[in-house]
């Protein structure tokens, strides 16, 4: 088979999806994220031969280098943290159009020359490409590099035309409402919505997409979907890593930050939503913000929505590790929360009285992101237990998000026997069982989606300021505290008593995923 038969990568034969010429231009060019997922992704993206024909890749970064030491580095990357092995030839089509552009990202000059550089790349490739800028810096210079793409004119390239150029802006956007509305004004100053799209990477998994096929592609849940079955929904994102070599990020962000204003919100907003009139990006992101903004302001004293915890020395795959407080890089008081633990509720038609219980954190017990549906417990009129007491297991729908994706539903079932007595059983998909495991990563996906221009799987501005609405009052309850009222969990336990009293007040109780 001749070479440009297999791989028609950068040989003028594929255009996915339609996505137009390209130059994708990395800010952060040598940073962790791109190492770790923005270059693993434009890699397997071009194995799976979906980057459109005509690709360029470049670099910018404030360290100067020639274009082959970021090649190299991009090779060191693939081979570190891609899903698939790196194949010399492969990358080599990647490689070719792949350079780098040294700069500052506040120097007006800098951009200029960035400016030039993909005017020179559009001359070698004779005709026009749209560009996307990947902003994956430190959030203090998301605002300098989009006021230098509108002031260099980068921003406007093509504009009027389908290649008018795009923004990707990594999370955090915003840390509060009031940054997070100068942020947008910013980037709204510059570009249009339509050219905008803010990263949230729980968007691009697989699993979370399918939330949505599993609510309106199938006809029995949706009549059960509501305040009259369901008792409540918990939604867990745990992490069993630490803060790492992150602690200089993470103690100005913590668990609320981090994890819980974003990618967990993006779980409630999807599990939560009126079905869309359709499946465009608008019509799904007008469903998610009207859900948002139905989400009652939080009660912030005792015994109210909110608690937040510190994880103490404990013990993780059986060997110990040092509590939060001991950390490379925290304070010895810090007043950063590794775990936050929230109870929504959501005032409309649907879900009025169902409460919506959402925790986050590091060094717990395991890995687990899940959204559990909990519905009501059945009449137990006919099959109580020899004492008259109820024993019947209320049904739960859950979604493994990640690890070991999957769908389980737990139902009562004849015990088999002369007696009828009745035990809880689990009816389990895994995608890796149906589907194999080879699934991409969500990076992939989000890249793709913004080179061919599809905005469904990103939050839109009004999206994230009502997220932060929600959250600011908390944040600066919390700040205001310091650290009084925090809680602390054990590393390698489900979380901290203050949690299991919020449930507890409500008559129930965290799941064990
Ligand atoms: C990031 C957070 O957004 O998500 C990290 O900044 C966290 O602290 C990560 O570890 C979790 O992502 P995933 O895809 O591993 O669940």
């Amino acid at each position: 088979m001749a070479d440009s038969d297999r791989h028609p990568f950068l040989q003028g034969l594929s255009n996915h999806r339609g996505a137009p010429p390209t130059v994708v231009v990395i800010f952060g060019a040598s940073g962790d994220l791109t190492a770790r997922k923005l270059i693993p992704a434009v890699y397997n993206l071009a194995c799976d031969n979906l980057l459109p024909a005509d690709f360029f890749l470049v670099g910018y970064g404030r360290t100067p280098m020639p274009h082959d030491a970021f090649r190299k580095l991009a090779a060191d990357a693939i081979r570190e943290f891609s899903r698939r092995e790196l194949d010399d030839a492969e990358w080599e089509r990647v490689a070719r159009h792949t350079s780098y552009v040294a700069g500052g990202y506040d120097d007006p000059e800098a951009f200029g020359r960035l400016a030039t550089h993909i005017d020179d790349l559009e001359k070698q490739l004779g005709r026009g490409m749209q560009a996307l800028f990947y902003v994956s810096t430190p959030p203090s210079v998301f605002a300098p590099i989009v006021r230098g793409l509108g002031a260099s004119g980068l921003a406007a390239r093509h504009a009027n035309d389908p290649l008018h150029s795009k923004v990707i802006i990594e999370k955090p956007f915003g840390r509060d409402l009031a940054s997070a509305e100068a942020l947008n004004q910013t980037v709204q100053s510059v570009f249009s919505e339509r050219q905008v799209y803010r990263i949230d990477h729980y968007l691009g998994k697989e699993t979370v997409q399918d939330l949505l096929v599993q609510r309106f592609a199938n006809a029995i849940f949706e009549p059960l979907w509501n305040r009259n079955f369901i008792r409540s929904v918990q939604i867990t994102v745990a992490e069993e890593v630490g803060v790492g070599t992150r602690g200089g990020y993470y103690e100005q962000a913590g668990a609320l930050r981090d994890m819980i204003q974003n990618h967990t919100m993006q779980l409630v907003a999807l599990t939560a939503m009126e079905p869309p009139v359709s499946l465009e990006a608008e019509a799904i992101r007008d469903e998610k913000v009207k859900l948002l903004r139905a989400i009652q302001p939080l009660e912030l004293g005792p015994g109210g929505d909110v608690a937040r915890a510190q994880y103490a020395t404990g013990m993780i795959g059986g060997r110990p590790v040092p509590g939060y407080l001991e950390e490379h890089g925290i304070a010895a008081d810090s007043k950063t929360e590794t775990y936050a633990a929230i109870r929504l509720s959501i005032n409309n038609w649907r879900w009025q009285g169902v409460p919506f219980y959402l925790r986050s954190g590091k060094r717990m017990a395991r890995r687990v992101s899940e959204i559990a549906i909990n519905f009501k417990r059945p009449p137990g009129t006919l099959f109580n237990d020899d004492d008259g007491r109820f024993d019947l297991a209320a049904n739960t729908l859950s979604f493994q998000i990640q690890p070991d994706e999957g769908m389980s539903l737990v139902l009562n079932t004849k015990i088999p026997g002369l007696e009828t007595r009745t035990q809880p059983v689990k009816m389990n998909f895994r995608y890796a069982t149906t589907f194999g495991s080879n699934t991409p990563e969500a990076y992939e996906r989000l890249v793709l989606d913004a080179m061919i221009g599809d905005g469904t799987l990103f939050i839109r501005g009004d999206e994230a300021l009502a997220s932060w609405r929600l959250y600011t009052p908390v944040l600066e309850a919390w700040a205001k505290a310091g650290r009084e009222g925090m809680g602390t969990y054990a590393a390698g336990s489900w979380g901290p008593k203050c949690a299991d009293e919020m449930l507890a007040a409500q008559g129930d109780a965290w799941r064990q995923p």
